[in-house]
């Protein structure tokens, strides 16, 4: 027998309590607007939990046994829309002159790491993209800028003494079990020209599976962008199409802890629909051919 499916109309009262909850919880912030998408998520949580009413849930969302439920809700309610070479103007700025001018200003203090964050990676296509941009972007200036140290055989990705790292973080268990795996059906692959998916992929059945030397670049971590505790010391910062989901506040706060998170002179990519506008004076913009990225002002007692 199945679950009876019940059915709740959220009253203004219950809507505002599990706003704030998820607000708190996430920063997520689900105006008038959203409420009908909220009503249904919660709809289906309590068939799925087999509640009958809001307030038993709201209970045992609130209680320390329900902390998983918590996370269930959350990822019902993560918008976890992504594609490969996203905003392809934007990943050419970051490409040919946000990572060109990175590797000069690097290699002159012979400091060989780099660190980039995807914040909100989703199923994986962006951290990946990244990846594979940069695995490009590294082999051309190797061929002029050539460095005096032994090439291992086979040529790996990324050529001695460089060392990059990836991380890829989300707030959905979900999507980054699905990114770790790293296999895309046909229809994921639109923005993936062919020779890309020569280098970068291997055909598997009817799927198309990220190569393990890209994936070898890319860490994937659970991270809250709500919390205090975010990876520190990136050269640069992805969050794309996640901020849009917060309010004002909220992206004040983040933009801020993102600051933090960023080495000197740092950049930081934001999506198509978002910007920094209003939301702090700590960075510079820079615009170029249609694409948009910021990178943090250096000032005294920073
Ligand atoms: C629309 S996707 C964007 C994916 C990718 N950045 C892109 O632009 O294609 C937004 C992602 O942000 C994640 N997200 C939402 N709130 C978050 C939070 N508080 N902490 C970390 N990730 C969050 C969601 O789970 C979702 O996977």
């Amino acid at each position: 027998m199945g679950t009876p499916s019940v059915s709740v109309n959220l009253t203004e009262a219950e809507l505002k309590l599990l706003q704030t909850l998820i607000y708190q919880e996430c920063g997520m912030y689900f105006d008038e607007r959203r409420a009908h998408f909220l009503q249904d998520r919660l709809q289906r949580r309590l068939k799925a939990t087999a509640l009958d009413s809001f307030y038993s849930y709201y209970r045992l969302l609130t209680s320390h046994e329900g902390k998983a439920e918590l996370n269930s809700l959350l990822e019902n309610l993560t918008v976890n829309e992504t594609s490969f070479f996203r905003n392809k103007p934007q990943l050419d700025l970051f490409q040919k002159t946000v990572f060109e001018d990175l590797l000069h200003w690097k290699q002159e203090r012979r400091d060989w790491n780099i660190r980039i964050w995807s914040a909100g990676c989703s199923t994986g296509q962006e951290p990946y993209t990244l990846a594979m941009m940069i695995a490009d972007a590294l082999a051309y200036y190797y061929l002029r800028n050539p460095l005096p140290f032994e090439m291992p055989f086979p040529k790996p990705l990324i050529p001695p003494p460089w060392k990059v790292e990836i991380l890829a973080s989300d707030i959905n268990y979900s999507v980054l079990r699905a990114a770790q795996e790293g296999t895309y059906l046909e229809h994921h692959m639109d923005g993936v020209d062919y020779t890309a998916r020569l280098r970068y992929f291997d055909k598997v059945g009817d799927k198309y599976a990220i190569k393990k030397s890209v994936k070898e670049l890319v860490h994937f971590d659970f991270h809250n962008l709500k919390t205090e505790f975010l990876p520190q010391r990136n050269d640069i910062i992805f969050c794309r199409n996640v901020m849009i989901y917060f309010d004002e506040a909220e992206q004040k706060r983040l933009v801020d802890k993102f600051y933090r998170c960023l080495n000197p002179e740092g950049y930081l990519f934001v999506g198509h629909a978002e910007s920094l506008f209003g939301l702090t004076d700590k960075f510079r913009m820079i615009h170029k051919d249609n694409g948009t990225a910021y990178q943090r002002l250096e000032t005294n007692g920073q």
